[in-house]
């Protein structure tokens, strides 16, 4: 059922390297995800990998974060929809994505995150990134935006992170930062990756 949106995300990715899909899913899904996580004591800071170790650095990166879990429907529902994403990028590019993995991001007012790449360096695990957002009636003065580069750092695309939006870009491709948030910002971050951890 979801074929059509699969088959666009693969056309933008093979085109253009990413791609910004307004209204993406079923709209329910957005405040099921949200009430999903209602309980939030037990996000954690978000680290940043330098390819060895994972440290933690509030001068880069300030979110909060936890993995999803399939046990809850909702987010089963949306790793569903990454599982079908998975397979057809796989049937229709050949990318071999053995797994993806996803977290929860709350960023706080005044929260942001450098810009940065999602694949580690010196390794090729992470492949292809998605983002989608969970803010209802988020406005241009609330900040927060995604800003994605091209390789040689001219800004691509200034994203605001509404509700139900989905990026989906090549990870190793676009350095991208998320600029400071004047209000609680919800987002999911996944990878589909070629390892298996
Ligand atoms: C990340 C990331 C972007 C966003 O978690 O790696 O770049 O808009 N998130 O939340
Ligand atoms: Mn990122």
């Amino acid at each position: 059922m979801n074929e059509k949106l699969y088959a666009k995300i693969a056309d933008g990715l093979v085109d253009d390297g990413y791609i910004i899909v307004e209204d993406a899913l079923d709209a329910n899904i957005v405040n099921n995800l949200l009430n999903s996580i209602k309980d939030q004591d037990d996000f954690k800071q978000a680290g940043i990998s330098n390819s060895d170790h994972l440290h933690i650095d509030n001068q880069r990166r300030r979110d909060r974060i936890r993995w999803l879990q399939a046990e809850d429907d909702a987010q089963s529902d949306f790793l569903k929809f990454t599982q079908g994403l998975q397979e057809y990028l796989n049937r229709s590019l050949y990318l071999g994505l053995s797994y993806y993995e996803a977290h929860f991001a709350i960023y706080d007012r005044g929260d942001f995150y450098e810009k940065h790449l999602d694949a580690f360096k010196n390794s090729k695990n992470r492949v292809v990134t998605t983002v989608y957002y969970l803010n209802n009636e988020w406005k241009e003065s609330d900040g927060g935006e995604l800003i994605i580069y091209d390789k040689d750092d001219n800004r691509l695309m200034e994203v605001t992170p509404d509700s139900n939006k989905l990026v989906v870009f090549m990870s190793e491709k676009f350095p991208h930062e998320v600029l400071r948030a004047d209000k609680k910002r919800y987002s999911i971050a996944g990878w589909f990756r070629v390892d298996k951890i």
